[in-house]
This record gives structure tokens, sequence and C-alpha cells, in this order.
């Protein structure tokens, strides 16, 4: 669908917004089935604000697609950098205003910045899809059961029709015969990453080991790495929708991966926050002279003492 599209070039940052529209969307609904005039590009808002409440909440931009079924808008999406953010955040909060303002009021909303797409639905607090562009071919069943044209079934009120799950594996994803991969670009420090969080001495370079992941096996299968490390083996395949073992002898590696793939509770660590901004917020000091006097109780590296006694 993207010809060839080499998506190494997400890393580069030419690659904005607007190169995201261009080669990566506009196939997607070419090939979902959207005629141009089912497309509203851009729309102005007549009134840009939304109001939650009493209260008026500017909308400062307008949605980037919209996407008509009849006289109704069906779903919006909105384009963003690959640097970008989707899966939480002022884009998902922006994407949802544009969702429930009155002169749009669309049921599905959704995000794409050319590395990964998702999609929700004003009822569902999770999202309902959510995948790396790169494997659109396996989520495409599902795609089309959500957003294409004939899914939407017209009315005062949207309903899509029901959603194939089984990813169908190809039959002719052969492992042993997979070609190997040419030579890839590093991008050691490029991305916020699971392993940035430790030093673990074997630490691998990630867009490698994902490559790879990518290349020799399917989702849903089993990538297996008995001599785990750091973890980065069965964490790309964890982000790449693979299931994944790992094995280490170091108790270390092993408490390091369970900390890492373990889910994230919300709740818990917003409260954990909450508690530590309210103990700060108790024991700040307000002035030099309380700076002064806290900085004598935290064990300052003696040799940033000496450097700063040097200045
Ligand atoms: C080369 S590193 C793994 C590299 C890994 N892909 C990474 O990115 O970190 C080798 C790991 O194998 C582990 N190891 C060594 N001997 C082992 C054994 N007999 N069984 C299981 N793990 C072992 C070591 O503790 C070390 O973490």
């Amino acid at each position: 669908m993207f010809q060839d599209f080499d998506f190494q070039q997400l890393y580069s940052p030419d690659f904005k917004e607007d190169s995201v529209r261009e080669v990566l969307i506009l196939p997607i609904i070419h090939r979902l089935g959207y005629k141009n005039a089912q497309v509203v590009r851009s729309k102005s808002l007549q009134h840009p604000f939304l109001k939650i409440g009493s209260k008026k909440r500017p909308v400062n931009l307008v949605p980037d697609y919209l996407f008509k079924i009849e006289d109704s808008y069906a779903w919006v999406l909105d384009a963003k950098s690959p640097t970008e953010t989707i899966t939480s955040g002022d884009n998902l909060e922006q994407i949802f205003s544009y969702a429930i303002h009155p002169e749009v009021r669309t049921k599905f909303f959704s995000l794409c910045n050319g590395k990964e797409f998702i999609l929700f639905r004003q009822d569902e607090k999770q999202p309902i899809l959510y995948f790396q562009l790169q494997d659109i071919e396996n989520y495409w069943d599902e795609i089309v059961a959500y957003l294409s044209p004939n899914s939407f079934q017209s009315g005062k009120n949207f309903t899509y029709t029901s959603v194939k799950k089984a990813r169908a594996k190809s039959e002719v994803f052969d492992y042993v015969t997979r070609p190997l991969l040419e030579e890839l670009p590093v991008y050691k420090q490029s991305a916020k990453r699971h392993c940035g969080v430790h030093g673990y001495f074997t630490k691998q370079v990630w867009n490698v080991v994902q490559e790879y992941i990518r290349n020799f096996s399917q989702v849903g299968d089993i990538v297996l790495d008995p001599f785990g490390g750091s973890g980065v083996t069965a964490i790309e395949a964890l982000m790449t929708d693979r299931k994944s073992i790992h094995i280490d002898l170091n108790p270390m590696s092993v408490f390091m991966v369970n900390s890492l793939i373990a889910p994230v509770d919300f709740d818990n660590l917003h409260q954990a926050f909450t508690e530590i901004k309210a103990e700060y917020l108790a024991n700040e000091p307000k002035s030099d002279i309380e700076v002064s006097k806290a900085l004598k109780n935290i064990p300052i590296p003696k040799i940033y003492h000496c450097q700063k006694g040097q200045m």
C-alpha cells in the first residue's frame, strides 16, 4: 500500500506531518474506498469553542480529516509528525474535543503519526484498535470492519459491523527462507525507549532487534530469547504484537524485564505522584537561607563540593 516505503525515513527530521499525510494517510484513505467528496479536510469550525458544563473551552485547530457518510460525519482523524505522542496527552485530548464538538459529533476518533495508528470509540476508555503502521496488513480486516464507508450504517447514530477478530496469518510466510536484512542504521539514543532506563551491560540496539523480529516472525508468533540480557528482544517482541519468552541466568535481568513489562496502574501512579508533590510542597525551602539549610541535609558527592568551591 505504501509502495515499498522505507519506515526508517520516519526517523529523519525532514519527515514531518505533511509527509505523514501524503505518503501514509492518503493511501489508507484511498484503499478504504473513500471518494473525495466524502473526505472533508481541515474543516473550520463555526464555533471555535466547546462547552463543557458552563465552561467554554477553546478549540484552536481544525480536524485534519472528517469522513462523511451521507449527511453525518462518521469518524475524525488527525495527522501528527512522527515525533509526537498519540497514545496519551494533548493530541488525544484535542482529537477527542473534535469528536464531541457539536458541529462534528463522531463516535470514532483516531490519530496517526506515521509510526502508529490509534482508534478510539467514544464509549470505550481503551483504544479499540492500535497498531504500528508497518504492520498495517495484519490489521487490515479490522480497519475495514471499523472504518470503511460500508461499515457505517447511516441513521441517527453510527454503528459498525462486527469485527473479525482473527488475524489471519499469511500462508506464504516461510520462516526458513526469510531474507537477511540489509545493514540498518542504529537508533541507539534517538527514541525514548525502555532500554534507556537501565544500564544492563549487554544492551543491544532496539531498532535493529525490532527489524529482525518483524522480518523473521509474524504478529502473534512467540519470540524466544534464552540469553535475554537487557530484555530488548522480549520488549521489542511485545511492542510488535508478538508473544515473548525471556530467559536469563542473571536474576537482575529477569527482575528488570518483569518491571519493564508490568502494566502501569495509572491510579496508583497518580496517587504516588500526588503524595510526593504534597510532601515536597510542605517542605519546600522558601528563602535562600532555607535553601542552604536544606542543602546541608542532602548528601551531595564530595567531588561536586570541590568543583563548586574551585569555581
Ligand atoms: C549477550 S547477553 C544477551 C544479549 C541480549 N540480547 C541483550 O540485548 O541484552 C548474554 C546474557 O546471557 C546470560 N547468560 C549467560 N549464560 C547463561 C545461561 N547458561 N543460561 C541463561 N542465560 C545465560 C547472561 O546473564 C547475559 O545476560
